[in-house]
């Protein structure tokens, strides 16, 4: 792959303005600075740096964030910033976008990626990924409660029950929810069906992938797409 191209792909601009970042030294590829756009490199488990930063090549771009609040999903957001507006600009070009939704107020693990047919992958509901949602209640929960969101609830916008795969209440007022379907609030509904209210929700967990302890809130990581 030509270096022009190798910063085009990762989101460095047009091929032009890519060009010109290489013929101003600000490429580094193994400790050399390459200066002809048009040289041939190998991408595969290539790491570059740009302008000192540190980049490495993805053919396709799969990251985590963690996800603080009063930060909203949507591409077009209307009350709060948009989560990719705390990804840096190359992810932003490349087009990644979250994999489902985390409401304004959730906090948590949100992945994000430029694969669509990922997306469509681990959002579609026959794939059944476990999420994992930690509730803080209004009022505590009681074993019968917990027995109903096990059992199913139905929701306003469907007569077909919704269960949870598991549901552990480690204090009266915290609930860790795991759902393998994302429906619209879908914690928040099934846990006001059952006569309780949400204050509160974090996702700890998408899939076998964890949100790491030292990942702050606002910050992003990459990610191995066979970690999930
Ligand atoms: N369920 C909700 O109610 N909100 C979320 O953000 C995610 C799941």
């Amino acid at each position: 792959m030509q270096l022009q191209q190798l910063l085009f792909s990762q989101g460095f601009g047009s091929r032009h303005e890519c060009a010109g970042l290489i013929v101003q030294g600000r490429l580094r590829i193994a400790g050399a600075t390459p200066t002809d756009p048009y040289e041939e490199v190998d991408p595969e488990g290539l790491e570059f740096e740009l302008d000192g930063q540190p980049w490495p090549y993805r053919e396709k771009a799969l990251v985590m964030l963690h996800k603080p609040p009063h930060y909203e999903c949507s591409m077009k957001p209307k009350h709060h910033p948009s989560v990719l507006s705390l990804l840096p600009g190359p992810l932003r070009v490349r087009g990644v976008q979250p994999v489902g939704r985390l409401d304004e107020d959730t906090t948590g693990l949100l992945l994000l990626t430029d694969d669509g047919a990922l997306i469509h992958r681990w959002t579609h509901p026959k794939k059944k990924l476990p999420k994992v949602y930690e509730a803080r209640l209004k009022h505590p929960m009681d074993e019968a409660a917990r027995q109903r969101l096990l059992a199913g609830v139905v929701l306003d916008d469907d007569p077909a029950p919704v269960a949870a795969t598991a549901a552990e209440l480690p204090e009266p007022t915290l609930l860790r929810l795991t759902l393998t379907s994302g429906r619209y609030h879908q914690v928040k509904r099934m846990v006001a069906a059952v006569g309780n209210r949400v204050e509160a929700l974090h996702r700890p967990q998408f899939g076998r992938l964890a949100l790491p302890p030292d990942l702050t809130p606002g910050a992003w990581r990459w990610v191995d797409a066979t970690a999930v």
